[in-house]
């Protein structure tokens, strides 16, 4: 099956409610994300889904939420609450300082509607999720542990989105897959040590073609490979397109 909108961002009450996007800077994460949410369609989401992004670096998504007649960018909590009313996109651009207690309110405020509203579900994007979890278990603030268990029965899922792998081993046993972009070397050896990913070969292949990455399916442990993401003028955008794949997982580098 290929990865799409909806595949990416609905929630299944079987399944971890995580997905983890990693990649060097540069390498096309809020891109993809970006783009994948722009084609979330009301048929396959429900016309009660929101798609939430908390982007502490507001780099890569205004344009989601900017334009005529649009709500714009959401920088208080006030407006994050006025927005997810009558908005399928909101984005957030939190002041550094106050980051910690605004996604703290925003994960609460999910799950009131959640809890209230049949038919609601909502996705949460994360950008730079390290700033907010820490290396051990203890070390995540109880929000997005309360996100990460219970948001599933509640039709809530976490997309995080980070420059390296997480190093929390908590925050893995919650995640569905692993979208990953070129990565740098210590995430080689760890792609290895958690997984048996041979993360030199992945990373070999997608320095073949810029923007390309690879979806890690935690479940089943296959790795499927896709082309970049077509920019907004290259036409209408469904979903990624699979690419060849190569063998990953398992292999000793010398692939
Ligand atoms: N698939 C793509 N096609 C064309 N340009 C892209 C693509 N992915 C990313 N870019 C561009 O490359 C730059 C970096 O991408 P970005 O998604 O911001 O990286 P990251 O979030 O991983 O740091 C941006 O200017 C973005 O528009
Ligand atoms: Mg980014």
């Amino acid at each position: 099956m290929s990865l799409t909108p909806a595949i990416l961002f609905g929630s299944k009450n079987t399944s971890p409610a995580v997905t983890q996007t990693v990649g060097v800077s540069g390498t096309g994460k809020s891109f993809f994300l970006n783009r994948m949410l722009k084609a979330t369609r009301v048929k396959d989401m429900g016309p009660l889904w929101r798609g939430v992004v908390f982007d502490i670096k507001h780099d890569g998504y205004a344009d989601l939420v900017e334009g005529e007649k649009k709500f714009g960018v959401c920088t208080t909590y006030a407006q994050f609450v006025k927005s997810i009313k009558d908005n399928k996109i909101t984005v957030i651009h939190p002041e550094i300082g106050e980051s910690y207690d605004f996604l703290d309110e925003v994960i609460e405020h999910l799950f009131s509607l959640a809890r209230r509203i049949e038919g609601f579900t909502a996705t949460l994007v994360l950008e730079e999720s390290n700033t907010y979890i820490g290396t051990h278990a203890s070390a995540i603030p109880m929000q997005i542990k309360r996100l990460a268990t219970q948001g599933r029965s509640l039709n809530l899922s976490l997309v995080l989105a980070n420059q390296r792998s997480l190093s929390n081993k908590w925050t893995d046993t919650q995640s569905q897959r692993l979208i990953l972009f070129r990565t740098a070397i210590p995430d080689h050896e760890m792609l290895k040590k958690k997984w048996g990913v041979c993360g030199v070969t992945l990373d070999k292949k997608l320095s073949e073609k810029k923007f390309s990455f690879a979806e890690f399916n935690l479940e089943t442990l296959e790795v499927q490979f896709y082309e970049p993401i077509p920019g907004p003028n290259e036409g209408a955008f469904k979903g990624p397109t699979k690419s060849e794949n190569v063998p990953v997982v398992g292999t000793d580098g010398q692939a």
